[in-house]
């Protein structure tokens, strides 16, 4: 695509309605998103159904080739439609691309949103991806050019490493030559779009005028409040907000086994507990998964050792989720035990590898630590899971011949193909005096026949 064409091809903006808007610039952006996986491609899409003109850039040319050719397996939906329907639809009219080439995105765009991520090896954050985006990015960036990292980061990072790396490739200085901001994404897979538009936002910028350029490109998607301040502050909020859900989640969990041995259902209990106006307690499950949660404490902890503070709560939090999978495979093994059984050479039927409920995102899932320690314990383990894409041993593609004659089942996370399920049905395809556990909240004692055993967390 030409220069012009993509120009050509954006939609005219929107008049400038409200109040916040009246400063904003009616030019409609062009900007290329670093990184298109689950937050970059859906933001991306957001920016192009606005009418912006947008680059997306990833290294992986498998993931542009599929993008390309009108393919995802991220599970979004924006107004009804599907994100693969937008997909094609941008991609059509010309408003989207995907390329590996930043010197073909620089050619056609002024400001660029980061959204390539810090993963966490064995508790080690490994900023690779991110400082060889940036040296990527650096290589192209031009006088003027705008910065907006998304990414979630060890605070710091965006005024630290990011700069620097910028600076060093580029040869060009910020603040002065270019402009850097930082922005939280604060969505929920599954609920992208929607939160792109509507969640609140929280952005700081290096100076005023990378903070103006970055309010006004948050703005041209979000109707909600912009809420401004320092970098490290925006950047530690951030990894705070997911550290408080971690906290959050530990306690139901260590209240799930006080409920158990009590013999009072938790999810009453919760549902008791969250009717006083400030109470807001989590739900607890299988551990706790996905990219956000689990990695959060890690980004805090190279910087706190670097002041010399601990963070126990937050540590013994973490340790506690973690440890949710092994306690749920001694469950299930002295569940077996009850009904003559052990764990060791039984069929386990593990329904679900998601790292939650409907989404195909199995990164960190406790469902995939449940599976690692029931098959060290020698079960036989069979998996499905019809949306997380294939790679694991245990997996099995067939629901029917996941089930059919196991001794115990685990329903680690629910997509819609289980909530049609007649739990009853599927009891009777198990072996004679099956286990059943419901880690999600969904299998009545009354949806069984009266040979099966139920735990419910
Ligand atoms: N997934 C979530 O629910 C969520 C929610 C809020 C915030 N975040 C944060 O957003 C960021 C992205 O998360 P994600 O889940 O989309 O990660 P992801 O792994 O799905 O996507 C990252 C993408 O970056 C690409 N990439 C790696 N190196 C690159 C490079 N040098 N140049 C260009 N692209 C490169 C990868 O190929 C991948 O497609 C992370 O910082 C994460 O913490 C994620």
């Amino acid at each position: 695509m030409s220069s012009l064409e993509f120009y050509e091809n954006a939609l005219p903006i929107a008049p400038v309605e409200t109040e916040r808007s009246c400063t904003m610039s009616t030019e409609r952006p062009r900007l290329a998103v670093v990184g298109l996986g689950f937050i970059g491609l859906p933001l991306a899409l957001c920016y192009a159904l606005k009418g912006a003109s947008v680059v997306g850039l990833d290294v992986e040319e498998r993931v542009i080739g599929q993008i390309n050719g009108g393919n995802t397996p991220l599970q979004e939906s924006y107004a009804g439609e599907g994100i693969q329907d937008i997909l094609r639809r941008e991609i059509e009219a010309g408003r989207f691309f995907a390329t590996s080439e930043y010197s073909r995105a620089a050619e056609l765009v002024d400001s660029y949103m980061l959204t390539v991520g810090i993963p966490i090896d064995d508790g080690h954050p490994d900023t690779s991806h991110l400082e060889a985006a940036c040296r990527s990015l650096g290589e192209v960036l031009k006088p003027g050019d705008l910065v907006l990292v998304r990414s979630t980061v060890i605070p710091g990072t965006t005024e630290g490493l990011i700069r620097r790396t910028l600076e060093d490739t580029s040869g060009l200085k910020c603040p002065g030559d270019f402009h850097l901001a930082y922005s939280s994404e604060r969505i929920a897979e599954g609920r992208a779009f929607e939160e792109f538009i509507h969640m609140p936002l929280a952005v700081g910028g290096i100076d005023e005028t990378s903070l103006q350029r970055a309010v006004q490109l948050l703005d041209f998607i979000s109707e909600s409040e912009i809420h401004t301040s320092d970098i490290q502050t925006v950047e530690t909020a951030k990894v705070l907000e997911n550290v408080q859900r971690d906290i959050n989640i530990a306690i139901s969990q260590e209240m799930a086994t006080f409920t158990d041995a009590l013999g009072i259902d938790t999810h009453r209990l919760i549902d008791i507990a969250n009717t006083h106006r400030r109470v807001n307690l989590l739900r607890p499950g299988p551990g706790v998964g996905g990219y956000c949660l689990p990695n959060a404490l890690h980004y805090l902890l190279p910087r706190a050792r670097e002041l010399g503070i601990d963070l126990p709560l937050a540590r013994r939090a973490r340790r506690t989720n973690e440890e949710v999978p092994e306690r749920l495979c001694g469950v299930m093994g002295d569940m077996l035990s009850r009904r003559g059984r052990k764990l060791r050479g039984s069929r386990i039927a593990l329904l679900g590898l998601a790292m939650k409920d409907y989404s195909s995102d199995d990164r960190h899932s406790p469902a995939r630590r449940l599976a690692e320690q029931l098959s060290d314990r020698g079960a036989e383990l069979r998996a499905y899971d019809p949306i997380v894409p294939d790679g694991h041993p245990y997996a099995v593609d067939d629901l029917d011949y996941c089930v059919t004659g196991s001794h115990g089942l685990i329903l680690a996370a629910r997509q819609e193909c289980f909530d049609a399920l007649n739990w009853s049905d599927v009891a009777s395809r198990m072996a004679d005096y099956p286990v059943i556990m419901d880690t999600r909240n969904c299998i009545n004692e009354g949806d069984l026949p009266p040979d099966a055993a139920l735990w419910r967390i």
